[in-house]
């Protein structure tokens, strides 16, 4: 992460790929500011990170879900001496299928996948932006290739995760920004609660093998990391279906032949 040694916020660093994204920057000699509504666990992880690397490791308390909150993180990013990254790992999933999920969590899923993930990243892209350098990291998921029942509002933050990211890469790669959309499979971590998870256990990857694998794919460069996936080609080729989608999309203008009339 770039500049090295500079300061990283971490959201959802109480547990999972956060924690370990905050274990691996303070490594890397970052001080770190931790982000998540559980303070103890903030604080047991800051203090064990702060004596193993000697970092400087701060905790907020925040709900990101709550607009008084995100808006005391923005207002970090963009105060914080000596920022260099932002990590937005904090995430939840709602699932369950639309006659019975709860409308509740499905709101804490839009205000924390979608709006928090969007204003951080929109308050690190201005302050990077004017500086001219920086790093933010979101975490997607393989999820958002796929519109599966049972996990649509996931599936759909995860899209726009996705799409926002590389958007925001197009937009500041010139500024001199680094901007990552991270893309895991199934990672063994809290996220899917005393639930069964919908996939075989051989399909997990722990938390420690997604954050060390994503942080090569950030050194090598690489602005959409798929941790899983072995030949690059096939994410070309998708990438290549996708353009010709587009350019059949933007032809004319007119209806397509077959909904015209008669
Ligand atoms: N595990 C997987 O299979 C998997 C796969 C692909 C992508 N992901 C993504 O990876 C990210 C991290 O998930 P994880 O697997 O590490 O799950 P996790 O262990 O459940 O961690 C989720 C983190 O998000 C934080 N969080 C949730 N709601 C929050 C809120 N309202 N305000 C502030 N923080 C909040 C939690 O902290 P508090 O509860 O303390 O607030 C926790 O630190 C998520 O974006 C998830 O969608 C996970």
């Amino acid at each position: 992460m770039k500049p090295a040694r500079s300061g990283v916020i971490v959201t959802g660093a109480s547990s999972g790929i956060g924690a370990v994204y905050a274990d691996r920057l303070a490594a890397r000699g970052h001080d770190l500011i931790l982000i998540a509504r559980r303070g103890e666990r903030l604080d047991a992880l800051a203090t064990r990170l702060g004596s193993k690397y000697r970092s400087d490791v701060q905790t907020v308390v925040a709900d990101l879900a709550n607009d008084n909150d995100l808006t005391q993180v923005e207002a970090l990013i963009a105060r914080t001496a000596n920022l260099g990254g932002v990590v937005n790992a904090a995430g939840l999933g709602a699932l369950g299928l639309a006659s019975s999920v709860d409308p509740e969590a499905v709101d804490s899923l839009i205000r924390v996948n979608v709006l928090a993930l969007t204003r951080l990243s929109l308050a690190a892209a201005r302050r990077f932006g004017a500086e001219g350098h920086g790093t933010i990291v979101n975490i997607g998921s393989i999820v958002a290739l796929m519109p599966v029942a049972g996990a649509g509002a996931y599936s759909g933050s995860k899209a726009y995760v996705l799409n926002f990211t590389r958007a925001l890469h197009a937009e500041l790669a010139p500024a001199g920004v680094i901007v990552q959309a991270v893309m895991p499979g199934p990672v063994r971590t809290e996220f899917f609660g005393d639930a069964p998870a919908p996939f075989p256990d051989a399909l997990f990857m722990t938390p420690e093998t997604l954050v060390d694998t994503a942080l090569r794919a950030l050194d090598q460069g690489e602005a959409v990391c798929f941790p899983t996936l072995d030949d690059p080609g096939t994410w070309q080729t998708f990438e290549g279906a996708r353009g010709q989608l587009v350019k059949a999309v933007m032809q004319s203008g007119q209806p397509a032949a077959r909904y015209s009339r008669g």
